[in-house]
């Protein structure tokens, strides 16, 4: 297993964010919509890329990728079972349930199972895809869906945490090919089901309210092949404003939709820092001294739980007490303990964090739980003094591409040990 050695480190420079990870999942999953070839641009090199890809392969796709782009072309096989070993590992190879259903009239696709960031349902999913007409049953460990049409409804698909992105994504690709028009009510309107409703788009479909909480499609007999490039990564952008926010490093932030981070960049100007936007880039020139601030996670345009984590690790050295509150996944908290161990002052108590600023932080030896946290942990060692050691940093190639390559090139000291 990989760790990474990290040493105090001043940044400085510009940095090219790549395409994003949650985009170019569900998109992968959608060419299981057609038998005509598809040409993705854009595509993070990442580990969760590669399962998807391997689930793809193993649904009859014939996958190259190939310097960002993926060509997927069809072969003759007609399989519909995406296995746990392969869905176990990343969640979002869920979201071929509902292309599978809609192309193949068939799916039989693993449970996620559960994860470090708390329990993760799937209820909306199968409720949304019940709504359209499926016969659905939970059988060992596996969804086992069928229908020999599928017919648009109108579907309320909110549930106790706000909308969910991936039920959103599944019963989004699905509606494209059921007979007449269906209605999504309260679904999620982040920029990724945006870019997937642009895929789709380009596919052939009939769509149109995405970005807002009601989406309206109309169904079609089929869909054609499509060429696409995906949005940048707002999560990878994100996370390098609270790198520059923790570590005192000016820093221009390159390849990045500021329209999609809006609240982080609020947020950054609460804790002192001056951005700059450009169209397609940011720069930020961090405070002399943070100011703490509160922060809640919500659903998109809301602060994002992806950059909870990430932004402790800043609010750690603010000047003053700042409370987070997760309102998305209210067990997301796996990072405190880390983080503690490194010398900051945080107290949870359920879905909140007391963030008491501390002078400095210390490198020490620190494990990361999930892709986010591990992230954060980065961020910490990057702004500790002293050497901090990261363990565990698979769960970091899951969602960053090349990040240690892309920090050493700002300054960081920082290496990867196997
Ligand atoms: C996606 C993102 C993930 C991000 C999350 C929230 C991808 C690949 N992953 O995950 O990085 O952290 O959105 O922005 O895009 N819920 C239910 N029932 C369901 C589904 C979800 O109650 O059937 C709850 C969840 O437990 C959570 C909330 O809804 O409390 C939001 O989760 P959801 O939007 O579904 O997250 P994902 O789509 O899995």
């Amino acid at each position: 297993m990989d760790k990474f050695i990290i040493w105090n480190s001043s940044l400085k420079g510009e940095v090219e964010v790549s395409g994003s990870k949650n985009a170019s999942l569900p998109i992968m999953a959608a060419t299981l919509l057609t038998d005509e070839e598809c040409r993705i641009s854009g595509v993070p090199n990442l580990r969760d890329v590669h399962t998807m890809i391997k689930i793809l392969e193993g649904l009859g796709k014939d996958v190259e990728f190939q310097d960002g782009t993926l060509i997927v072309k069809s072969k003759k096989s007609r399989s519909y079972t995406a296995p746990y070993p392969l869905v176990r590992t990343m969640r979002a190879s869920f979201c071929v349930l509902g292309p599978l259903l809609a192309k193949r009239r068939k799916a039989k696709v693993s449970l996620p199972g559960g994860c470090v960031i708390g329990p993760r349902p799937v209820d909306l999913h199968i409720k949304g895809l019940r709504e359209l007409g499926a016969n659905i049953k939970i059988e060992r460990g596996y969804c086992l869906a069928e229908a020999k049409s599928l017919s648009g409804r109108h579907i309320f698909l909110g549930g106790e945490f706000g909308p969910s992105v991936l039920a959103t994504a599944n019963i989004l690709m699905a509606s494209t090919l059921a007979k007449g028009e269906t209605v999504i009510e309260s679904c999620a309107c982040e920029p990724e089901i945006v870019d997937l409703s642009f895929f789709l788009k380009k596919m052939g479909a009939e769509i149109i309210g995405e970005g807002t909480p009601l989406i309206r499609v109309r169904g079609k007999r089929s869909l054609g092949g499509a060429e696409f490039t995906v949005i940048p990564d707002r999560i990878e952008a994100g996370t390098f404003l609270a790198v520059s926010l923790a570590t005192h490093s000016p820093l221009t932030i390159k390849n990045t939709n500021p329209l999609h981070l809006t609240s982080v960049i609020e947020v950054a100007k609460k804790m002192g820092a001056s951005v700059k936007i450009n169209s397609d880039s940011l720069s930020i020139s961090p405070p002399s001294y943070i100011k703490p601030v509160s922060i809640t996670t919500l659903p998109y345009p809301g602060f994002p739980t992806d950059l909870q984590a990430q932004f402790m690790v800043p609010l750690s050295l603010a000047k003053g007490v700042s409370l987070v509150t997760e309102k998305v996944f209210p067990d997301r908290f796996m990072h405190v303990a880390e983080l503690n161990r490194m010398g900051a002052k945080i107290s949870r108590n359920g879905p909140y964090a007391i963030i008491e600023g501390v002078r400095s932080l210390y490198g020490a030896e620190v494990m990361a739980s999930d892709l986010r946290a591990s992230a954060a942990l980065v961020i910490a060692g990057l702004a500790a003094q002293g050497k901090t050691e990261v363990l565990r940093i698979y769960h970091l190639d899951r969602g960053y591409s090349h990040l240690e390559e892309k920090l050493k090139k700002l300054g960081a000291k920082i290496k990867r040990e196997r």
